[in-house]
């Protein structure tokens, strides 16, 4: 289990002066820290075909950069190349803890858990990125450093890397297992590896204007909403037959608001959008279902657990109603089991004692017997 260890300020404290404001080194944050994953299980991770994976190297100053699946390693030398992959926490339980310590923030603004190994010298480059980012140290060290926010000039330095010019550090420091450091989008930053090391990312992210009108129009599509048209029987003669008035011009915007303004279906859309898993998920639905009363039985004895890299969210509003929102879809659940519901997608490993006021109700058993059927959630060995 990992726990953060903030000594200089509260998570409150974090949040008011630090979180998308500036960036800070957190030195300790975790305590004792060991890596959850090998670095030889990293490089077998991203031999797998699922898997987002990128190498990364820096030969006599050109930048290079490959994409996975690899088949091999054995063609780099020992320094000036870092691999990196993207979305551990869906193929790493252990890796996937380190999550956890970070749920003082609302996990609709989580991204992934990306985790690099470098060897010497070896490093991304300079960059900025448009997310939150916790990097955390593993074993070795890595040398970071961080400007300013503010205006920078980016530039491909390879077809899939953007880097930035140089700049002047704000932060400068050689961190170890354990050390902690919060980057806001924005602040370009580079780290690079003093020796062979882990380093893993915790990213939360939001989304822009035009993804979201984007994946609203791609829904209302889907699902046949949004077709009314404008009705105007009350319209008067016009001396200006080329002109949009003002009248006219409100008549069109409010079209839009009034999508926009219903709450069902913006509801129904944000949280099936935000509940898409943004890298493939290790799914292995359970074939032999479970009787309801194997169910109970092993609910009372077996944590819960979600399968890593699945959001599950509600909202505040509908919950009680009986409304959350899985892996993209609405789901619709008897209202009484609100609370239990609420307990899944608040943990991502419920423990017996939790459940156990739940065990002996048939709406929640046929939940659970759902989510099992589909690999979304599974018990604990
Ligand atoms: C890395 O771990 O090498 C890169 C992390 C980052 O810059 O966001
Ligand atoms: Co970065």
């Amino acid at each position: 289990m990992f726990q953060l260890n903030f000594t200089e300020f509260t998570q409150e404290e974090f949040l008011r002066d630090y979180w998308q404001k500036k960036p800070v080194l957190i030195r300790q944050g975790f305590k004792n820290f060991e890596d959850p994953i090998s670095a030889d299980e990293l490089a077998g991770i991203a031999c797998e075909e699922q898997v987002q994976s990128r190498l990364i190297q820096k030969t006599e100053g050109k930048w290079t950069a490959e994409f996975g699946p690899f088949e091999s390693y054995e063609h780099l030398g020992e320094n000036d190349w870092s691999l990196v992959i993207q979305a551990l926490d869906n193929w790493s339980e252990e890796a996937a803890q380190m999550i956890e310590p970070f749920r003082f923030i609302p996990h609709w603004r989580l991204d992934d858990l990306m985790a690099s190994f470098a060897t010497p010298n070896g490093s991304v480059g300079p960059h900025i990125d448009l997310y939150d980012t916790f990097i955390c140290q593993g074993s070795g060290n890595r040398r970071w450093r961080v400007g300013n926010n503010g205006e920078h000039k980016q530039f491909a330095a390879h077809s899939a890397l953007l880097h930035v010019e140089s700049f002047d550090p704000i932060i400068d420091a050689e961190l170890s297992a354990g050390d902690i450091l919060y980057i806001p989008p924005g602040f370009p930053h580079e780290g690079v590896s003093l020796n062979n090391s882990m380093s893993f990312s915790i990213g939360f992210r939001t989304n822009s204007s035009v993804s979201l009108f984007s994946a609203f129009a791609d829904y209302m599509i889907d699902n046949e909403e949004g077709t009314e048209l404008i009705e105007d029987p009350h319209r008067k003669t016009t001396k200006h037959s080329g002109a949009i008035d003002r009248d006219d011009y409100d008549l069109i915007k409010q079209q839009l608001l009034n999508v926009l303004d219903n709450d069902e279906l913006f509801r129904k859309f944000t949280g099936s959008y935000l509940t898409q898993a943004k890298h493939e998920l290790d799914l292995i639905p359970n074939e032999e279902p479970y009787t309801d009363d194997e169910i109970a039985e092993i609910l009372s004895q077996t944590q819960l657990k979600r399968l890593g890299g699945l959001r599950a969210f509600y909202f505040t509003e509908t919950v009680d109603d009986g409304v959350c929102y899985i892996n993209g879809e609405q789901v619709l659940f008897n209202a009484e089991i609100a609370p239990a519901i609420k307990l899944m997608c608040d943990n991502v490993c419920v423990e017996t004692d939790m459940l156990a006021p739940w065990c002996g109700n048939q709406s929640f058993i046929k939940f659970i017997q759902q989510q099992l059927a589909l690999g979304y959630w599974y018990f604990a060995e």
